[in-house]
């Protein structure tokens, strides 16, 4: 039986023609900056995002680790969300190797309220307090549900900045999703932001790569720092042909993940309305609240047993993520199988 794998849209595998682009790359040595398709992959996304300079990084983490590096020095802090990546997920390197501090806002959803951010700010706060350097905000929001910020509190934000002297940095990793929904141009988003990571290996559908846009002064930097985290690469053109690929051919598909997202969640709340709501799917991933039982642990168990995957992101929290390798048939699966488990 084949797994309906759900657990996240990291999953996804190559097609054979993004395959067939790989191996079909012109390269050289990235570290001289000699790789013609890294070289062209990091201008392309600089420029959809309203950029200077882009650097190809072999994952989100690193882009985020390095975003954040540029914007606050050791001993100063990162605002961020209490359930945002970098604070949850990219285990304490932000702490380990650059020496920083994050505090954190409760953010229902992941959703950014900009009046909450800026009160508790503190861009001038030593001797004695430990001063904001930069603000991350998360769009769109994994372990909220997928969900998009508003880029009118996006804008606030920026303006703050401005009067403050703080940095931002956005984690986009799932950028692209946000921009199918909204429309809103990426630039218009990107532009708001000191640092942006976005990564092409996610719901686009590429093997491996991220990328980290920022002005040239800053990804200049950006680089000296990615070789001395041992992260300069070689002939890695053969993998930025797969993120250019996706690009061309694979932004469109993202629609059609958030539709399965908002079915998976309807067919669940029918059965149990108190574990999902289906009006808060906003792209592709759905967070199941599994207080009422049984447990995320339960639920994952009993669906991987029936061939479907999912994650486990607490006790009572379970996740869902569609992408380019589940279809419409894998979904009424993924229904069926939850639903039956879900009702007992
Ligand atoms: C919002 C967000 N940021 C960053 C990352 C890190 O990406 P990577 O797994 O490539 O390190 C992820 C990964 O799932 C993510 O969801």
């Amino acid at each position: 039986m084949d797994m309906v794998d759900l657990r996240s849209d990291t999953v996804t595998r190559p097609t054979p023609q993004m395959r067939s682009a790989m191996a079909e790359a012109v390269v050289g040595d990235d570290v001289y900056g000699e790789d013609p398709t890294v070289n062209a992959l990091e201008d392309r996304v600089a420029a959809m995002l309203g950029h200077e300079a882009g650097l190809f990084v072999p994952s989100g983490s690193l882009g985020n680790q390095l975003g954040v590096r540029l914007l606050v020095p050791p001993g100063a802090e990162l605002l961020c969300d209490q359930l945002a990546h970098v604070v949850r997920a990219e285990l304490g390197g932000h702490g380990v190797l650059g020496g920083i501090t994050t505090r954190t806002w409760a953010a229902p959803r992941g959703k950014l309220d900009p009046d909450v951010v800026m009160a508790m700010a503190a861009p001038d706060a030593g001797p004695y307090l430990v001063s904001t350097a930069a603000i991350a905000v998360e769009d769109t929001h994994n372990f909220g549900g997928g969900t998009v910020q508003d880029i009118a509190d996006m804008r606030r934000l920026r303006s703050f900045a401005d009067e403050t002297g703080i940095a931002l940095h956005l984690d986009g990793a799932r950028l692209w999703n946000s921009h199918a929904v909204t429309g809103v141009e990426l630039d218009a988003i990107g532009g708001l932001f000191e640092t942006v990571t976005v990564c092409l290996s996610k719901g686009l559908g590429a093997p491996v790569g991220s990328v980290l846009v920022s002005s040239a002064d800053r990804i200049a930097r950006a680089r000296v720092w990615r070789k001395r985290y041992g992260a300069g690469m070689r002939q890695v053109g053969i993998l930025a042909a797969g993120g250019m690929y996706a690009l061309d051919h694979h932004l469109d598909g993202l629609v059609a993940d958030h539709d399965r997202a908002r079915r998976l969640a309807a067919g669940i709340a029918e059965v149990r309305p108190d574990v999902v709501d289906p009006g808060e799917v906003e792209t592709n991933i759905v967070v199941l609240d599994l207080a009422g039982g049984p447990t995320a642990a339960e639920l994952a168990s009993g669906a991987r047993d029936r061939g479907v995957a999912v994650s486990i992101l607490g006790p009572h929290t379970a996740r869902l993520v569609t992408h380019r390798d589940v279809d419409d048939g894998d979904i009424d699966r993924a229904i069926d199988t939850l639903v039956s488990l879900l009702s007992r």
